[in-house]
Parts: C-alpha cells; sequence; structure tokens
C-alpha cells in the first residue's frame, strides 16, 4: 500500500450487515482494545449501529480497493447517557476511529484518512464543528488529530473516563 496518502483516495461506506463479522473482529486486536471501549459482541454491534443508531453514522473506511479502518461520527447535542450534557450546537458533530492493521499505524494514514472524513463531514453546511475525544495518554491518538486540523480544548471528565476534548472548525470560506 503507497502509504503518501491522498484524501481523494478514500472513500467511507456505511457499514453494512456484511461488515459486522469483519469489525468485530477488527475490535478485538490488541492495538484497537487498548484505547476502544470493550464488550461489544456482534448482536451489540448489530443493534448499535444498523438497528438503533440514534444520531451515529459508522463507516468502513476504504483507501483504493483495501478496507482499512473504522470510523463513526454522531450528533453531539442530545447524545444522551451523560455524555457532551452541555452542548447546545445542533452542527456539532463528534467522531471515532481506528485503523485495522497494526502495521499501518504511525505513517500518517490515520491523520489523512481523518482529513478526508472532515471534508465529507464539513460538505454538509449544518455541520458547525467537529470534536474527537481520544484518552489523555492515548499520545499518538492526539498528535495524528493535530495533524489532521484538530486543536486540544481541555481534559474532560466523561462517562467513560478521561478524555482529551479536541474540536476542529469548519474552515472559513
Ligand atoms: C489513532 C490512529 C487512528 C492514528 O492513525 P495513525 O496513522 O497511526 O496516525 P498518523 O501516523 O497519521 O499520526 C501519528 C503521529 O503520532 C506520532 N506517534 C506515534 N506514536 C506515538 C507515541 N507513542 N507518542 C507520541 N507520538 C506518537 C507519529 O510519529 C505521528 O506524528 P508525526 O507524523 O508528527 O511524526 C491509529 O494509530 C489507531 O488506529 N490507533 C489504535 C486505536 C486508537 O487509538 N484509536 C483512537 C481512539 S481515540
Amino acid at each position: 500500500m503507497n502509504l503518501t496518502p491522498d484524501s481523494e483516495e478514500f472513500r467511507f461506506l456505511p457499514l453494512a450487515e456484511s461488515d459486522l463479522v469483519m469489525l468485530h473482529r477488527w475490535l478485538m486486536r490488541s492495538h484497537v482494545r487498548e484505547w476502544w471501549a470493550p464488550g461489544d459482541t456482534v448482536e451489540s454491534l448489530r443493534q448499535d449501529y444498523l438497528v438503533n443508531p440514534g444520531g451515529t453514522q459508522a463507516y468502513i473506511a476504504w483507501f483504493g480497493n483495501a478496507q482499512i479502518g473504522f470510523i463513526q461520527s454522531y450528533v453531539v447535542m442530545g447524545s444522551g447517557d451523560g455524555w457532551w450534557e452541555d452542548e447546545t450546537d445542533p452542527g456539532a458533530r463528534g467522531i471515532d476511529q481506528f485503523l485495522a492493521n497494526i502495521d499501518h499505524l504511525g505513517q500518517g494514514l490515520g491523520s489523512s484518512m481523518i482529513r478526508a472524513f472532515i471534508d465529507k463531514l464539513f460538505s454538509d453546511p449544518a455541520v458547525t464543528v467537529v470534536q474527537t475525544d481520544p484518552h489523555p495518554r492515548n499520545a499518538r491518538a492526539i498528535r495524528c488529530y493535530e495533524k489532521a486540523g484538530f486543536k486540544a480544548i481541555a481534559q474532560v471528565a466523561t462517562p467513560d473516563g478521561e478524555a482529551m476534548l479536541m474540536r476542529c472548525e469548519r474552515p472559513q470560506s
């Protein structure tokens, strides 16, 4: 795989029933489990992403002909269950993501994938800002998100524990 990616080479295909077993396998990988909430079964993935997705949209990220990772976006306001209760902007979106293959980490693929995904989100004129919330010790993810255009705002308490809230504002046109 050529790892000097161009954002035009990324595609984000909505998660489908036929992706669930693969996604579950990816979630079991050690480099993902280190930073991603555990406990998902294929059935819970089906319920969360396909049956009752709420404001969340899940995608398989493709680079050329390869499925390289998972990325989800959500409407921040009204997330529920104690998440982002102060958000009043209906245009705020949040994202979470991982690369599926440990051999691809740290080579620029993640930051390029996220830049391409942010461009897709901002193609919707209703979207004002995109946020993400890595663990404060996930230095690789924080650096990746900075490269993709996010700025660290503050360390915050979430229902999943401490997180570094990072935001990327809609570019001025
Ligand atoms: C987070 C993730 C998507 C980032 O993608 P990536 O392709 O690895 O990131 P990039 O290569 O674009 O950027 C990583 C940056 O962090 C740096 N880095 C790598 N390991 C690091 C570490 N331990 N400490 C600090 N910086 C580190 C890299 O050198 C690079 O910065 P540079 O280009 O300035 O040198 C990917 O690593 C991943 O899937 N990790 C496992 C799951 C995960 O953490 N998901 C995020 C949950 S919030």
